[in-house]
């Protein structure tokens, strides 16, 4: 799939769908050529780089006016040798110097991909399924080697890339832009599409057009954020879900991220994904290395739905691990929004009893649970249980939800202490704070030092023990608040500038030893809802909270920007009481259902409370998921319509044989006397006939071309009420193919 012309020394990655093209520059330095659709091979592309004079830039060579890296599509750009726009690479020196100069020197092709050490990657089950092409550059001056790596997916039309830099000089080096991904695209006629939004409204999508200068999300909190998430997509105008060009690029990682386009006065597009360079100073003494975090680019030419469903299969098959990787996903009961933290062990079972009756799998005690818990001022970081509520622990519960015939799981937030805790008590030095300043809170709580290993083991220890003493088989790994006076007492004053990086490494390291150690528990990440929703997290945790608004009408939008990038089978997504939490809306709990059926699904409330009617249908819900939920979490995922873009939404999921699909409609406000409507379904095999819903049966052609009726779909199945159609509706198709 790699393949090197040695006589115009160019590289071209190609697996029959996408073409990754570099050059080696009369400098030395590594340009990029091409990224996009498969083409055929040549033993050289050099008239695609092009060069022209042009007044006002520097030129690399004496008496040559056409090289000018401002001019000049690169791979890993540094900023200061005639290049002038934001660099991927920048290297204080002792002198003060920040110029680097790095070029090639040889290069490696191998089958596979490498582990990246201490950090979240895609990876591959066998070595037939990647190649991995290695760059290793050079600045002598500096003694600072640097190795590219891209990964080719031999079935997926996406790139895995990563540097790593290593310091085979004398003298210090500190790094102060590290990205993982640089990409120049030749012009600059793409929309920037970005995942944005704020504490239970996260991943809206926000679409604007690319224009001249710098455009950029990223986080500066220490946690990737409900603000912005570590994903962009450039799409050509025009693209929707199933035409034109879409790129989608993704980090794998959870801290502080830069996401930039800069488009340059000749409009050429420059990609930049890392490390967010701003706070961040990483001192390489020599013979040290540092790896950066994995990102992957996805192009499609069939539209953001087929860019999506890649990194959908790549994302859940080859990024996330462990025993419930490819297993449907227990339906389970959280007590949170049931109880916060009034609660008793004998209501907690009780709630459980009501939920095992329904039908529920898993039976979930969150927030409250240990030391002095019984609010959010105190007990963060006391990973024992609160006997006074718990009178045999942790254990003794765990028997009674056992004994019931369900599986018992335990919220815990490693990453934090209240000041009222035993664990702040004997180590106050252990949380992040700047000497001689006053330290902020977040919810009374505050941050502990994870880039200091006695705490990761700390912590470990406290959590390892009740995992190995009580049955536990799932944990909520919940992170309530960002970073702020970020400092580490552990960290010499020139390595200040490395505790953002640290400190995810040290929450990768504690999942990494809690993963090995009980790999039969499945693990969920939170962070306050999606403050973490990253496939950093995606690695250790197969599926996530997706937001802590569990409103169905705020879900829609939630869930179909996080589909963009992130499989359903790592959607958190639960039915919750109303007048809901968050927004005080009044859904049918139909609707309720038909949303969170779309990720892996569950209850947020005590159905002991719900009216018999409603007991009756949410036995049905829970009978449909388990029915289905092997099609909905492991099947191939289509939007239809957008919720950003009026009333109603749709989107669907087909089984891999295509003889099973579900496709998913929801209306939020009533409407009088409306038009006549219908959606145009995708996915499905056009010569099979398809009973919807059990009717005579449609051929997947005239589902697809003509669309599904869907006027009156909803009428009246949402509610246990007679009523024929209401706000907040929706409905379920279910397509099966004819025998
Ligand atoms: C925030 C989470 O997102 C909620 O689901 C819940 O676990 C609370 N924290 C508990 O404090």
């Amino acid at each position: 799939m790699i393949r090197y012309h040695e006589s115009t020394k160019t590289f071209h990655l190609s697996n029959g769908k996408i073409s990754y093209l570099m050059k080696i520059l009369p400098n030395g330095v590594v340009g990029q050529l091409y990224f996009g659709r498969a083409i055929h091979d040549q033993e050289g592309f050099d008239h695609l780089f092009e060069r022209k004079h042009r007044p006002m830039t520097t030129w690399v060579f004496e008496g040559d006016k056409f090289f000018s890296l401002e001019h000049s599509k690169q791979e890993y750009p540094a900023y200061g040798t005639t290049d002038y726009r934001q660099p991927a690479v920048e290297v204080r020196q002792p002198n003060g110097s920040r110029i680097t100069d790095l070029t090639y020197r040889s290069h490696s092709i191998a089958p596979g991909k490498p582990r990246l050490e201490g950090l979240p990657a895609t990876y591959c089950e066998d070595d037939r399924e990647a190649e991995t092409l290695t760059l290793h550059l050079r600045d002598d001056l500096l003694g600072l080697s640097v190795d590219l790596a891209y990964t080719l997916f031999a079935e997926h039309a996406a790139i895995a890339r990563s540097v790593r830099l290593v310091n085979e000089g004398a003298l210090d080096l500190h790094l102060t832009h590290a990205m993982s991904l640089s990409l120049d695209l030749p012009d600059s006629d793409y929309e920037f599409i970005h995942f944005s939004g704020a504490w239970s409204r996260e991943r809206h999508m926000k679409v604007r057009k690319l224009e001249q200068g710098v455009q950029s999300v990223g986080s500066a909190r220490g946690n990737s954020s409900h603000n912005h998430n570590p994903f962009i997509m450039l799409r050509r105008p025009g693209t929707d879900e199933t035409h034109g060009e879409a790129i989608g690029f993704s980090l794998v990682y959870s801290g502080n991220f830069l996401a930039q386009a800069e488009v340059d006065n000749w409009d050429v597009t420059r990609v930049l994904l890392g490390i967010n360079p701003f706070g961040f100073d990483w001192k390489l003494a020599p013979g040290e290395a540092f790896q950066t975090p994995e990102a992957v680019m996805v192009y499609s030419c069939e539209g953001m739905g087929a860019m999506s469903r890649t990194f959908h299969t790549l994302y859940r098959s080859r990024l996330a691990r462990g025993e419930w990787r490819d297993k449907p996903r227990p339906i389970l009961l959280n007590n949170w929004e049931a109880t916060y933290f009034d609660f008793t062990e004998d209501k907690l079972v009780a709630i459980a009893e009501g939920a095992k009756k329904d039908g529920v799998e898993l039976f979930v005690l969150d927030d409250g649970w240990f030391g002095a818990r019984s609010n959010d001022r105190a007990g963060l970081g006391d990973w024992y249980a609160n006997t006074d509520r718990l009178a045999r622990g942790i254990t003794g519960l765990a028997d009674r939800i056992d004994a019931l015939g369900m599986k018992f799981g335990l919220w815990f937030e490693p990453e934090m202490a209240n000041r009222d805790s035993d664990l702040y008590r004997a180590h106050p030095d252990w949380i992040v704070c700047t000497p001689d300043r006053r330290v902020s809170h977040g919810r009374n709580q505050y941050v502990l030092d994870y880039s200091r290993p006695e705490v990761v083991d700390h912590i470990y220890g406290q959590m390892a023990k009740i995992l190995s003493e009580a049955k536990v088989s799932y944990i909520k790994w919940d992170m309530n608040r960002s970073i702020s006076e970020a400092f580490s007492g552990a960290l010499p004053a020139d390595r200040q500038g490395e505790l953002f990086h640290r400190y995810i490494l040290g929450v990768y390291d504690l999942y990494d030893r809690l993963t090995t150690d009980f790999p039969h528990v499945l693990f969920e990440s939170c962070a306050s809802g999606g403050g973490r929703f990253d496939p950093g997290l995606l690695y250790y945790a197969p599926q996530g909270w997706a937001s802590d608004n569990s409103d169905a009408v705020s879900r829609l939008k939630i869930q179909y920007g996080t589909s963009f990038c992130y499989p359903i089978s790592s959607i958190g997504a639960h039915v919750s009481a109303v007048p809901n939490h968050q927004v005080n809306r009044i859904t049918p709990i139909g609707t309720r259902a038909n949303v969170a059926h779309f990720g892996t699904f569950g209850y947020e409330l005590d159905l002991n409370k719900l009216t018999e009617e409603e007991r009756v249908l949410v036995r049905e819900q829970i009978a449909f998921m388990k029915e289905y939920r092997e099609v909905i979490q492991f099947g191939d995922f289509y939007r239809l319509q957008s919720p950003f873009d009026g009333n109603i939404t749709a989107w669907m999921v087909v089984s891999p044989d295509k003889r099973t699909a579900l496709a998913g409609w929801y209306r939020v406000l009533n409407e009088v006397n409306g038009p006549f409507r219908r959606v145009r379904l995708q996915g499905l095999d056009p010569d099979l006939c398809y009973r919807v819903d059990g009717d005579g049966g449609h051929f997947g052609d005239e589902l697809m071309h003509v669309g599904l009726i869907t006027t009156d779909s909803a009428a009246g199945e949402c509610q246990p009420d007679e009523r024929r159609s209401c706000d907040f509706d929706s409905h379920i198709f279910v397509l099966k193919a004819r025998p």
